[in-house]
């Protein structure tokens, strides 16, 4: 006898549906008759309907079959070894941490909670059509406001039309890996540099160069021995060193890559956040042949939860996107694309980066001041970005540092974890720390410093 229960929430078809499943599964035989529609309503006292609804979700989910004027039979299955799994549902501990020194974090407080949820309320009440999907390359407004903030601020040559929404770095890349592929198979990069693209390239099968980064960026001459024609730099502040490429490299390189016919993807993560100058225009800016793509990210300026970046492809690639992509909605939901259009647009993005430069700087500043009386440490980058790097002036065993950091809660990166490379240094985020908490963070993380030193 199955349990039907009237009273209860659950449909009572869907309730006959499972009894009828669980008896299916440890205890009907294959091409066995199950009861009549009939009977089984007249048995628990139910519609003709409710039996007809539970045999019919049994029959499209394969478990029987209905033969004509005969009725319906268990099917074929391998039911024996069908053992519906439980998972049991437990929710990981995540590790809290009194200090953690992640160099991509913001502190929460920076974002313009107020604004957003004023422009998200306008943009979901009164602008978007929740049954469109958004365009390919993004909504054009934002794309507008992108192009000109671009224009104005990273002094890059750029148009709507060449703009396009991605969810981030990885996202663009993805693409981009896709879109060049029928244009070279060989892939170089910064060493030590973002980890991610390399990754990504390789994923996408593409051979991979790794080319020394010397006192002003990306080595040319060693790129040009590796014969790569693409390449990825962080010429406005390199990953994770900090070095500026000045305007002759900028140029050199710009040339050299025209040449082979190649491309250079730009990374222009973080340069909203320079501390000792201006910000350093852009090298697609300079750019006359068609030969850089632009990536830029919401996440350093604004927020990293937002999930929103955006790159500049030159005509010829936008040509590929448009052959093989341009059908691809954007990953980035319509509500979010159009209030940072509103966000833009009002000039609150511009007020945001002044007031998220501000803070950094001013954290930036006091970490320098503790770091610099810490023993035996030689400050390796230093004036940009969400990071301070780190080195000790004496052979050191980083990986102690960090395990006595991890027993006292304090969260610190190595340089060599993200970078590709060995170079021994620790990357010390102060962007997710308030400007409160630094003297106790660097404290707490001093005393493990020296203990390094004691073993
Ligand atoms: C070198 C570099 N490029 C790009 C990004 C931006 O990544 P995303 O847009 O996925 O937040 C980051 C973030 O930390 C970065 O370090």
């Amino acid at each position: 006898m199955y349990i039907i229960n009237k009273s209860s929430k659950i449909p009572i078809y869907q309730q006959l549906y499972l009894e009828l499943k669980k008896d299916i599964i440890t205890d009907y035989k294959p091409n066995q008759k199950l009861p009549s529609i009939r009977k089984l309503a007249s048995l628990y006292n139910i519609s003709k309907n409710s039996v007809q609804k539970a045999y019919m979700q049994l029959e499209i989910e394969g478990f029987i079959e209905a033969r004509e004027k005969l009725g319906y039979f268990v099917n074929e299955l391998n039911y024996k070894e069908f053992k519906p799994k439980t998972t049991q549902q437990t929710t990981p501990k995540q590790k809290e941490y009194k200090f953690d020194f992640f160099p991509a974090h913001l502190e929460n407080k920076t974002f313009a909670h107020k604004i957003w949820k004023r422009l998200y309320n306008k943009v979901i009440n009164e602008h978007t059509n929740f049954g469109h999907y958004p365009q390919g390359q993004g909504e054009l407004a934002l794309r507008v406001e992108i192009a000109k903030y671009l224009q104005k601020s990273r002094g890059a040559n750029v148009s709507a039309e060449n703009i396009i929404i991605t969810h981030g770095f990885v996202d663009s890349l993805n693409l981009v890996a896709k879109l060049l592929k029928s244009h070279s198979n060989h892939f170089a990069t910064e060493l030590p540099g973002y980890h991610i693209a390399h990754k990504i390239f390789s994923e996408f099968g593409y051979k991979v160069s790794f080319v020394e980064v010397n006192h002003d960026g990306i080595d040319i001459q060693k790129l040009k021995e590796t014969k790569a024609k693409i390449v990825y730099i962080t010429p406005s502040h390199q990953y994770p060193l900090g070095i500026n490429m000045p305007i002759q490299k900028r140029l050199e390189l710009i040339d050299y890559i025209s040449s082979i016919d190649g491309i250079i993807l730009e990374d222009d993560y973080d340069s909203e956040l320079r501390y000792d100058t201006q910000p350093i225009p852009s090298l697609q800016g300079l750019d006359t042949n068609q030969s850089v793509i632009y990536l830029g990210t919401f996440a350093k300026a604004l927020s990293p939860a937002i999930r929103v970046g955006f790159m500049v492809l030159p005509d010829r690639v936008l040509k590929l996107y448009k052959n093989h992509y341009d059908s691809h909605f954007c990953h980035v939901s319509i509500d979010t694309q159009k209030t940072l259009t509103a966000f833009i647009k009002e000039g609150h993005f511009e007020r945001q980066i002044r007031k998220v430069r501000n803070l950094n700087r001013k954290k930036h500043d006091h970490l320098l001041e503790e770091l610099k009386q810490l023993s035996k440490c030689k400050i390796v980058a230093k004036n940009g970005g969400l990071a301070i790097i780190i080195t000790a002036t004496i052979p050191y065993d980083y990986q102690k540092l960090q395990e006595l950091c991890e027993e006292e809660g304090i969260k610190i990166y190595l340089l060599k974890e993200r970078s590709g490379s060995d170079f021994e240094a620790v990357r010390m985020g102060f962007g997710g720390l308030s400007l409160g908490e630094i003297p106790q963070a660097i404290e707490a993380f001093g005393k493990n410093w020296l203990r390094v030193f004691e073993q």
